[in-house]
């Protein structure tokens, strides 16, 4: 019976990390999320009745345990090796005439271009095919150990080769023949994808936080975080090129069959080097990049062009750090200098005061460039960045061009310093700031900058959930001037809308049809609907129960908002706010005069069960649970789920890719569970 499960187990374990294999490294998933999810419930399933079977390898052990308060460090098998630059084909052609005159087998020489990452240099250790541990380059010699934070990277394989459990045709497979050496060392390149970088950043500013620089440190400050949870929340990944070391079997001995190699074994491998016959058709391909730079999914500052013979290569030697044997061909600089004319401010999703830099217009690589993002306000501060400076710009990639800072020395005094605005630049209300964080709002529910994505997010399914209406009608709705708040929604008539471009009778009908039904919606959701800051869902219901309508809510304080368990003192001074602005009072009776008013049972009484005196937060997406679901299971079981991190928090559940819930977690040293952590919780 045992031995039954214990093989289901290593099935189940091997077609989980092949499936991460198929997903994180190949981009080529065969299986669903939900199929996927079934695996790995059934894996963890047989690991909590069987803790004695886990081993590195499960795909379960990714996110470990946090090391202490330091890395410690790893002394490298062999030096971990930096490049010389070339910038353009002349240079490169000179190199190679520099080695030639070493070693005359470099005229015959092949060679191989791949790309120049600007991630982060990492070594990965492999004994017995099991990933043991994995350090950051340090100098060359000596790196630290972050073995728990680069277990978090999925496309890493734990253990090689990847096994095949799939039906898959043979050749596309990684394949089974290479018994990887009892220790391999390999090196690769991790980082932030671009669109993960941007998404990442996405949220931040929506959350009013600080956004990141570029995508490198980004992936730096992820690497070296001492909680591997966090390493975790980022979706890091990475391309290895390099065999450092290897002791117990043999290794191919030239770069293009190192390549695939690795390939072979499981690693992820870039799929845009090639292999030439001489410098100059390799120096072609190259140039070819200078251009095409953008359509790769990483920030790459150029292409490294290696000579294909290993042995060759290692005989010629290096000067310093540098080996002969491969160069650096950078791509032309995208950072210039330029002036800074003016400081726009820009209004976001979310009401956030973005200000962006309105700049004398500059070329970099090939676009004229003449607004550049200035991330926020406290940005601008620091950096002493002022208006009619020179500044110092860079365009990375798809990344929206950033100012880097001043150029101090070019000062000539008549620069000025600039403050921040004290009103909306799209309504004129005066705006505000939430202690805490970084960004400045415009709270103003009417604000014209803010009015379609305030209506799109009232009309969202967790909020009023009303069918019919996507962004193209609210567009339509509002450019016609029938709509001027959300509560105008309420009041449209058919007439009205026969008059817009593509509503015929039916849409019409079927559109009233369903305001009408949204008029029945519970008070939970229309105070979630307002979209008031820091106020989602769960407080929404919170709210709800405490007060049973909107004119109790809006003739609160802080103080007794403050009495409700989850609400601290910032979200009680946003919702007092956001009733005290006029245009809101407004909203408010027109809403009441609309018949969109509805009344909740106050203070329903809640399940006692074993999370009983519990509060959490969840952050993320949980491998089985939607957002409903785990906060229908938490409260079920007498939990308490609230919207945001505090000290009262008991519980952070961390699902995949989740917001800044999970730093503030750690700061406050809240506990971090997953949803199977959660599971034996409410289990007793
Ligand atoms: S080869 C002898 N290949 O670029 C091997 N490096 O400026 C020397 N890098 O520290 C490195 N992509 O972090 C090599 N395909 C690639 C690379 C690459 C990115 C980085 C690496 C190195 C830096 C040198």
């Amino acid at each position: 019976m045992a031995d039954k499960l214990l093989s289901r187990y290593e099935e189940l374990k091997a077609q989980v990390n092949l499936h991460n294999y198929r997903y994180h490294v190949l981009d080529a998933p065969i299986i669903s999320d939900l199929e996927y999810d079934r695996l790995l419930n059934e894996l963890k399933g047989i690991e909590s009745a069987h803790p004695e079977w886990i081993k590195s390898d499960s795909p379960t052990q990714r996110a470990g345990a946090r090391p202490a308060d330091r890395f410690d460090k790893i002394r490298h098998p062999a030096s971990i090796l930096s490049l010389a630059n070339a910038f353009g084909g002349d240079d490169a052609r000179a190199w190679l005439e520099r080695i030639s005159k070493i070693d005359d087998r470099v005229e015959k020489a092949k060679f191989v271009v791949e790309p120049k990452i600007d991630g982060l240099s990492v070594v990965l250790h492999y004994r017995d095919g099991m990933f043991v541990q994995g350090a950051t380059r340090g100098d060359g010699e000596v790196g630290e150990d972050i073995t728990s934070n680069l277990r978090t990277i999925r496309a890493i394989p734990l253990r090689i080769p990847v096994q095949t459990v799939d039906d898959r045709p043979k050749t596309e497979k990684p394949s089974t023949v290479h018994r990887p050496p009892s220790y391999l060392v390999v090196r690769g390149e991790a980082f932030l994808p671009i669109k993960e970088f941007d998404e990442l950043n996405r949220k931040l500013e929506e959350a009013g936080e600080k956004t990141y620089l570029n995508p490198r440190n980004t992936a730096a400050g992820s690497l070296r975080q001492l909680d591997p949870q966090l390493t975790a929340s980022r979706p890091l990944t990475l391309l290895v090129y390099q065999i450092i070391h290897s002791e117990g079997g043999k290794v191919p001995t030239s770069q293009w069959e190192i390549l695939e190699y690795l390939k072979a074994l499981g690693f992820p491998v870039t799929d845009v080097a090639k292999r030439f016959n001489d410098l100059d058709s390799a120096i072609a391909y190259t140039e070819t990049w200078n251009e095409g730079r953008d359509k790769l999914p990483y920030e790459a500052d150029g292409m490294v062009i290696k000579i294909d013979d290993l042995t060759l290569a290692a005989e010629l030697g290096f000067v310093g750090k540098d080996p002969r044997g491969a160069i650096a061909f950078k791509f032309p600089a995208r950072e210039v200098t330029t002036t800074l004319n003016d400081i726009g401010v820009a209004v976001g999703r979310t009401g956030v005061l973005t200000p962006y830099a309105i700049l004398q217009p500059v070329e970099i690589g090939g676009v004229v460039v003449e607004r550049a993002t200035l991330h926020n306000f406290d940005f601008i501060a620091e950096k002493d960045i002022r208006v009619g400076d020179r500044v110092l710009i860079k365009r990375a990639g798809e990344v929206i061009p950033y100012v880097i800072g001043p150029v101090v020395d070019a000062r000539s005094g008549k620069e000025k310093t600039y403050k921040p605005p004290t009103k909306c630049p799209a309504c004129g209300q005066a705006v505000e700031h939430f202690e805490g964080e970084v960004a400045w709002y415009c709270v103003n529910a009417a604000c014209p900058a803010q009015l379609v994505r305030n209506i799109e997010h009232f009309v969202s399914r967790g909020a009023m959930d009303i069918v019919g209406l996507g962004i193209k009608i609210v567009e339509q709705l509002i450019e016609s001037g029938l709509v001027k708040d959300v509560a105008d929604l309420f009041t449209l008539k058919k007439e009205q809308l026969l008059e817009l471009e593509g509503f015929a009778d039916k849409k019409a009908e079927n559109l009233l049809k369903s305001l009408e039904q949204a008029k029945a919606q519970s008070l939970n959701r229309l105070i979630a609907a307002l979209g008031i800051h820091g106020v989602g869902e769960v407080m929404a219901g919170d709210l709800s129960r405490a007060f049973g309508d909107l004119s109790a809510l809006s003739n609160t304080n802080a103080e007794e908002l403050q009495q409700m368990e989850g609400l601290g003192p910032n979200i009680a001074e946003s919702i007092v706010d956001w009733f005290s602005q006029p245009a809101n009072q407004k909203l408010l009776k027109k809403l009441k005069a609309a018949n969109v008013w509805p009344i909740a049972k106050k203070d329903e009484k809640k399940k006692d069960g074993a999370l009983t005196g519990f509060t959490f937060v969840v952050t993320g997406t949980l491998p089985t649970l939607s957002r409903d679901g785990v906060k229908e299971f938490i409260e079920q079981n007498g939990g308490k789920v609230t919207d945001s991190v505090s000290k009262k928090t008991s519980y952070l559940v961390l699902g995949e890719n989740p917001g800044s819930k999970a730093e503030k977690a750690q700061a406050l040293g809240v506990k971090i569970i997953n949803e199977a952590e959660l599971r034996k919780l409410a289990n007793g």
